[in-house]
Order: structure tokens, then C-alpha cells, then sequence
């Protein structure tokens, strides 16, 4: 999708429909009046039926409004004059999902009414934009007729500013745009098959992210090599199944030379069947999905990359397929880490952690500013927090802080969760260094303190997007969390 901002009279906007934000009856902001005034109190008389309501996000389509150059007026309510940031956030989604119920091909959406407490006129045009962006996503690759309800004509979304700053909202656009991309990107990974989406076909994403871009360098890093770095945990995982596993590294040079990268690292298993301790059937499907992770780490590298920020950003990710056959690792199998810890596998389903802490070794390499790893690695974490928090752990707490504020900046939220001693316990193995599980309690806390014991070198944190990576029911799909909070979170290093 396209964007522009637009200028000067908001009645002389050509577009197939026009978005205005209207408040209550009486509190209508100064644009909103004087288009109600060009269009002969045509808006005044609707608000006055009662035709719009009071509540915040309710929308109301005007055809033909006198007075205006479009066929189309599209009012959303917001409830009140001055809005907090996360009403904005909703009202402007309301906004383009009724826009896109339209056959509107592009429209623009008038911010000058809109005042968002302690946040500016660019900060709302990029929230619009991703709004727009996520209500028009569809994933209909692989229907063979999408229908009516997965149509979009939508192609432009544009920002009508009368009075703000020009320079700095053109920027917010277009970032906001890059990140969407990225958004949509680990949406899109996230929703493929197990069958397309394999270890290989990640590995090719990354090389298509690197490819013409000269501050970007991939690698991809064979079994094989896996052996060589001592990888035995990574390697436990993929024992069972045909398809080869990559450990994908994707480095990003937009910073200076000497300056310490900011590393992330994704789970990327393409299908969790479980493997020995084989998961139940129903909903299994949905373990396509447990390459989240991985797929957040390559919608944000996208999104660094078109915003060229100027920072040093390593992305990883571990790809492997988990599945039972004649060489699949059985429980009690105990594999030797690229740290030379010892592992004793008691659960074949705990397989995230096993490529996981290999990988974290891994990046002790790049002497890393902070290390952040995002996994959908246990169901514990969705029992915890439901879809609405990713859930944080950290053995650093202003890298904890950065977090949690890039969350509730970006909207895209995590919550902290302990990392305390007291349940390295419950990872006890009586023939090897550790088990790879700590039993049904604290299962996230557990699973946690695994991957705590390979971050001992760095600043580290850990996102479990198990509840927030993707939606189950009706709404099925993969929701690209948590790329916006990670941009925000990398946005903040700059400088
Ligand atoms: N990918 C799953 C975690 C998961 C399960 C995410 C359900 C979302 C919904 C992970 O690999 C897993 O199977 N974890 C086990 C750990 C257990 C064996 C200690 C789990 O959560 O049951
Ligand atoms: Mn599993
Ligand atoms: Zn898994």
C-alpha cells in the first residue's frame, strides 16, 4: 500500500473516501466544522439522529457529502475531545476496517482534529498507517477463489495534515510504513504451512533480505557446522525428521564499526509435532506456527533495514522441524551443549530451549551489547498471560525496562515474570548437568531459567510469545507480535 501526506483545504481532497474524526455533538473540532459547514450541516444533522453514537470507534459512511470532493465521507467517532494513545489506537483500526468494508481504492485520513495526549501529530499519522496496513492484511495464497470477505481495494492510504511539521511527518509515514511491512512479513511466515515454511525455506527468506543490500551480510550455517561448533542440544532436535536444520545469521551493519551489536535470536521450529513425547491431535496444526520467533526476528531486520537505522543489529535463527521417527531423540538422552553443559532430555516437546541454548552460546561471539531472544516456548506462558502480554525475563533490569517501555510505547506488551533462583531447582537431572524440563509448575519460569543458564556473558532478555504470536478460533492467524516492539526497542539505542 501506498501513503502520502496531503495539504492544504481538507474540502478540496479528491480520493475515493475521505476519514474525519468527529467527537460528541457539541465538541466538534475545528475541521470537522468547517467541512459540515461546506457540506450544508449534512454532519451536524447525522450526529444529531443519532445516526453515529456516542462510544469511541463507532463509524458512520456519508455517500455523496454536498459540498466535498468525495463520494465517500467515513466519520469515526472518538468519544471524547482529547484521546490517550491506546483510544487513538482504536479508533483509527475501527476506521480502516470500515474503510476497507468499502470499495474505496485509496482515502485519507484528517488528522487535524485528533489531540492524543502526550503524543504528536506524527506519532498518530504513523499509528494510522499501521492501522490501515493491519486491517487490510490478508493471507489467501493458497485459496483457489478468496471471496467477498477477503477482498481489498484498497491500495492508498493517505495522512491529511493542515498545520504540523511537514519534514518530521513524511519520516513518521515512512517508518511507520517499514515497520508495518515487517509486521505483515512475520505475519506472513508465521501463516504458511509446515509443509512450505521448512528450515530451507527460511534459510532462502534470509538470503532474499540480504540480497542488493550492502550493510547486510547472511550466512547460513549447515548440520554439519552445527557438529563442528559442538551444537549437540540443536542437533538432538532435528534428529527425527528429513528436513535439514540451518542455523540462519543475519548480520546488519548500519551502525559504526566498533560499535557493539544488539543481537536477537528466534526460535524457528517449522512444525512441533513433539516428537517422541508426540502431542495430543487436536489443534496440533497450530504448532506450524512455533516459528513465531523466528519469523518476528526477520519481520524486524526488514523493517531495520528500510528504516537503515544507524545501529549494528545481528539477527539468528534457529530452524528445525521436531518430529518422531526410527532416529528421533527418545527421552533420557542426554546431549553434551556447545558450552559443554550436559543436557538430559526427560521431554522430546521441550525443544525450543534445546535449539535455543545453543544458539545463545552461539552469539557470545558477536560480544553483544544485549541479547534478546523471542520464542513461543511454552503453553505455561499462554496460561499465565493469556494473548495480551508477551511474557519478559531478564537477568538485567534496565534491559528489562527498555522492554517493557518499547512495549507499552509500541502497544505491542510485555510483562515481566521472575527469574529467581529459587527454581533452578526444579531443572535437576540425576545423570546429567540439567534436565531439559522443571515440571508442570512455573513451566514458563522454568523454561526460562534453561536458557539463563547459556546467558550468563551477557545482558539478556527473553520474550515467550507462546500467548501473543499468533490467535486460535475464528481468528486463526499469526499476528506479527512481537516485531513492533522490537523496533521500538532498537529505535531507542539509537543515538
Ligand atoms: N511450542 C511449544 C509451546 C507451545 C505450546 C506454545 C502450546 C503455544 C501453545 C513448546 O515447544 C512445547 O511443547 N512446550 C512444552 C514444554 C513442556 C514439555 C515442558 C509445553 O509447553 O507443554
Ligand atoms: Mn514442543
Ligand atoms: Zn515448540
Amino acid at each position: 500500500m501506498d501513503h502520502a501526506l496531503k495539504g492544504g483545504k481538507p474540502e478540496n481532497l479528491r480520493c475515493d473516501c475521505l476519514i474525519l474524526p468527529v467527537g460528541p455533538e457539541r465538541a466538534l473540532g475545528a475541521t470537522a466544522k468547517h467541512l459540515d459547514e461546506r457540506a450544508g450541516g449534512q454532519i451536524k444533522r447525522a450526529l444529531q439522529r443519532g445516526d453515529l453514537g456516542q462510544s469511541a470507534g463507532r463509524t458512520l459512511l456519508l455517500a455523496e457529502p454536498a459540498g466535498l470532493r468525495t463520494p465517500r465521507l467515513l466519520l469515526v467517532q472518538t468519544g471524547k475531545p482529547t484521546l490517550d494513545p491506546a483510544g487513538f489506537r482504536k479508533i483509527v483500526r475501527a476506521a480502516a476496517a470500515a474503510l476497507v468494508a468499502t470499495g474505496a481504492r485509496d482515502a485519507v485520513f484528517c488528522l487535524d482534529d485528533i489531540v492524543v495526549a502526550d503524543r504528536d501529530p506524527s506519532w498518530c499519522a504513523g499509528e494510522a498507517v499501521m492501522a490501515a496496513s493491519e486491517e487490510t492484511y490478508r493471507f489467501h495464497d493458497y485459496l483457489s477463489e478468496p471471496g467477498e470477505a477477503l477482498k481489498v481495494d484498497l491500495t492508498r492510504f493517505d495522512i491529511h495534515h493542515g498545520s504540523a511539521a511537514r519534514a518530521s511527518l513524511d519520516r513518521a509515514i515512512e517508518e511507520a510504513a517499514a515497520i508495518a511491512a515487517g509486521v505483515a512479513k512475520a505475519r506472513t511466515l508465521g501463516n504458511l504451512p509446515g509443509n512450505v515454511c521448512h528450515p530451507t525455506y527460511l534459510a532462502a527468506e534470509a538470503r532474499k533480505l540480504g540480497s542488493g543490500e550492502k550493510r547486510m551480510t547472511v550466512r547460513i550455517l549447515e548440520e554439519k557446522q552445527l557438529a563442528n561448533l559442538g551444537m549437540g542440544a540443536f542437533l538432538s532436535v532435528t534428529a527425527g525428521t528429513d528436513q535439514p536444520a540451518k542455523l540462519i545469521v543475519m548480520e546488519y551493519r548500519g551502525g559504526a564499526q566498533k560499535a557493539q551489536p544488539l543481537v536477537l535470536v528466534g526460535k524457528g521450529i517449522t512444525f512441533d509435532t513433539g516428537g517422541i513425547s508426540i502431542k495430543p491431535g487436536a489443534g496440533m496444526d497450530e504448532m506450524k506456527f512455533d516459528m513465531c520467533g523466528a519469523a518476528s526476528v526477520f519481520g524486524t531486520m526488514q523493517a531495520v533495514v528500510a528504516m537503515g537505522l544507524p545501529l549494528n543489529v545481528v539477527g539468528l535463527v534457529a530452524a528445525a522441524e521436531n518430529m518422531p521417527s526410527g532416529s528421533a531423540s527418545r527421552p533420557g538422552d542426554i546431549v553434551k551443549t556447545m558450552s559443554g553443559q550436559t543436557v538430559e532430555i526427560l521431554n522430546t516437546d521441550a525443544e525450543g530451549r534445546m535449539v535455543l541454548c545453543d544458539t545463545l552460546t552461539y552469539a557470545e561471539r558477536y560480544k553483544p551489547q544485549a541479547v534478546v531472544d523471542v520464542a513461543t516456548l511454552t503453553g505455561a506462558c499462554v496460561i499465565a498471560l493469556g494473548n495480551h502480554a508477551s511474557g519478559l525475563f531478564s537477568n538485567d533490569d534496565t534491559l528489562s525496562a527498555e522492554l517493557l517501555q518499547a512495549g507499552e510505547n509500541s502497544g505491542d506488551r510485555a510483562w515481566r515474570m521472575p527469574l529467581w533462583e529459587d527454581y533452578q531447582q526444579q531443572l535437576r537431572s540425576n545423570f546429567a548437568d540439567m534436565a531439559n524440563v522443571g515440571g508442570r509448575e512455573a513451566g514458563s519460569v522454568t523454561a526460562a531459567c534453561f536458557l539463563s543458564r547459556f546467558t550468563r556473558n551477557y545482558r539478556w532478555a527473553h520474550l515467550d510469545v507462546a500467548g501473543s504470536a499468533w490467535l486460535s478460533g475464528a481468528k486463526k492467524g499469526a499476528t506479527g507480535r512481537p516485531v513492533r516492539l522490537l523496533v521500538e526497542w532498537l529505535r531507542s539505542h539509537v543515538n
